[in-house]
């Protein structure tokens, strides 16, 4: 029995096949989240994209995150900044202005106003060839932008404290650009989730680069570190803002490398992300970080954040 038509006809599933027809009764979805694919807003389950892509075949392409409060995009200019970037640093063509982006993330923003607070997703791959190889000839890029629910944790959450380990940053050395290959990352990713942990912070020769989805800071005797930009480590736009804020904090800012057995003798260690934005850890490799409690200059910092991020 072979299946040849698949329809779906007000609400009822009917599905055609060469001995017969079967109805299935299916729930109604009428909120089906609005996407954006190539120029046209549609539902997300009509939103196809050809298994000739080279996002999928390769992974070939660059994404961004972007946090919504309130349906305004914090930190909007500087996350197109650093999608300019990737693109450019993957040789592929910026196919819209910086309004042109604006006004399309905006909308589908608008057009998924079941939540007020949102984590838009934009991904741009290289687009389709006829072959799969690895070369590519002049090809017009596959656009591809969702939206959904984003919620923060509260501060009570954040106050028990998280753990995190570390492990060998075994990624490429382009770590700055967004990169929608991310097989280590995500098995990182993974490995924190099996552990119910928050994060895998990298180490690299020794060195603390950045963590499998986010940033990450230390502090010790009052002044706050995190690494450098550079090759090895994603410019998180959460780190530039919560760099902004420890100086309106007062307090010092270092961006130089430091080794995992200062983060092992931090005072405080957080990570930080557009989604996850400052989260203290108080357990390093099954080590208390400091005094084991979530430090003071986190809860300065963590004030100053929810500030900003809704009256940028
Ligand atoms: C590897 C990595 N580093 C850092 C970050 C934090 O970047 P941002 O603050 O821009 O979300 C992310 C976010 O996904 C990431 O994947």
């Amino acid at each position: 029995m072979s299946l040849t038509t698949p329809n779906n006809i007000a609400g009822i599933s009917c599905c055609v096949y060469s001995v017969g027809v079967c109805f299935t009764k299916v729930a109604h979805m009428p909120n089906q989240p609005k996407v954006y694919l190539n120029g046209s807003f549609v539902d997300k389950n009509k939103a196809f994209v050809s298994v000739m892509d080279r996002g999928f075949l390769f992974g070939d392409g660059v994404y961004e995150v972007f946090p919504s409060y309130n349906r305004h995009v914090f930190g909007l200019d500087s996350h197109l900044s650093r999608l300019q970037k990737g693109l450019k640093s993957i040789q592929i063509q910026n196919p819209y202005s910086l309004n042109e982006w604006k006004s399309i993330i905006h909308k589908v923003i608008e057009l998924n106003p079941e939540n007020n607070n949102q984590a838009v997703y934009l991904q741009i791959t290289r687009g389709c060839d006829q072959d799969r190889k690895h070369t590519y000839g002049d090809i017009d890029p596959t656009i591809y932008i969702q939206s959904s629910a984003f919620n923060t944790r509260s501060k009570k959450e954040l106050l028990k404290g998280a753990e995190a380990i570390t492990q060998d940053d075994i990624r490429w050395s382009q770590c700055n650009t967004k990169a929608t290959s991310l097989l280590p990352n995500i098995m990182y990713a993974q490995m924190a989730k099996n552990l119910e942990i928050e994060e895998v912070i990298l180490c690299r020769n020794g060195i603390v680069t950045e963590c499998s989805s986010s940033n990450v800071f230390i502090v010790k005797n009052e002044c706050l570190y995190t690494h450098p930009k550079g090759s090895y480590i994603l410019p998180g736009i959460t780190r530039e803002a919560v760099l902004s804020c420890a100086t309106a904090c007062g307090i010092q800012t270092v961006e130089k490398e430091f080794s995992k057995n200062d983060l092992l003798e931090a005072d405080e260690v957080w990570v930080t992300s557009s989604t996850r934005e400052v989260v203290p850890i108080t357990l390093v490799d099954r080590l208390k970080v400091g005094s084991g409690m979530v430090g003071e200059v986190w809860r300065s910092i963590y004030e100053h954040y929810q500030a900003i991020k809704v009256n940028q």
